[in-house]
């Protein structure tokens, strides 16, 4: 793995944005898989400057998002399509319909997983960007996801919940369930940029780097990864061998 520390967020962002850059100058028509959370949010600030600044478009670029909450349809502001829909596609160039994000509303579930799986199938994702839970998980596959899992419905932990509860009221509203492209669907993609900031993400990154690759976090398998690019501050950093002091 390719380890870039950072003195703090916005050079995290800074850094992932360079990537995405050449990625798109290289090849317009990539296909982007994109994440949520707090991690991604300052990348996606970059981008849509990169927008406007001309020094970048999303004309021909497709996406695959990770994963989303079942129960939840496009028009709920917690939900993983309000977030993209605010947070980034409303302010580029992409052509709508060559995004792509599971329907948490779905009224057969295993079929959208389905789908969703035949979509991913059809296109090679050419950069994935990932955060990590604290636990250690990607996407929304949790600690002992099998590590042949494709896109499926996931039931959260409760520390995942307990986690995503600063988006909610309260942590009653945060959903049971997601739907999650599979570890398989991840290890796919040619290129992989994952994006940790804080002291909570810690122990994650330890045992991502350097722990056994393990079902119990499943982070670990980007070990086999041949092409994975971690951009961490300091604080997540900090419990790695490489940067104590
Ligand atoms: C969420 C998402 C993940 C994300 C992770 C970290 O549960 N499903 O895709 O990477 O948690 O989130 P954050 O970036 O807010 O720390």
């Amino acid at each position: 793995m390719n380890i870039i520390r950072c003195l703090n967020a916005h050079d995290v962002a800074l850094k992932a944005y360079e990537i995405f850059k050449h990625q798109l100058h290289t090849k317009p028509h990539s296909v982007l898989g994109l994440a949520t959370g707090s991690s991604p949010i300052l990348l996606y600030q970059e981008l849509i400057l990169g927008v406007q600044n001309k020094e970048l478009s999303f004309k021909d670029v497709s996406t695959f998002n990770l994963d989303e909450y079942v129960g939840m349809d496009s028009t709920h502001p917690q939900s993983y399509a309000y977030f993209m829909k605010t947070q980034l596609f409303d302010h580029v160039d992409i052509q709508l319909h060559h995004t792509h994000i599971p329907h948490g509303l779905a009224h057969d579930l295993d079929l959208e997983c389905k789908l969703y799986n035949e979509a991913l199938d059809q296109y090679h994702v050419d950069i994935q960007l990932l955060g990590i839970g604290s636990n250690g998980h990607i996407g929304f596959n949790e600690p002992f996801t099998p590590f042949e899992s494709v896109t499926h419905v996931v039931k959260l932990k409760e520390s995942t919940r307990q986690d995503n509860a600063i988006f909610f009221n309260t942590l009653e509203e945060v959903p049971t369930h997601a739907i999650s492209m599979g570890i398989q669907n991840i290890l796919k993609a040619k290129k992989i940029v994952l994006l940790a900031i804080g002291k909570k993400k810690a122990h994650a990154i330890k045992a991502m780097v350097e722990g056994p690759i393990h079902e119990s976090c499943p982070g670990s398998i980007l070990q086999t990864h041949p092409d994975v690019t971690l951009i961490i501050d300091e604080e997540a950093a900090s419990l790695l061998s490489q940067y104590k002091s």
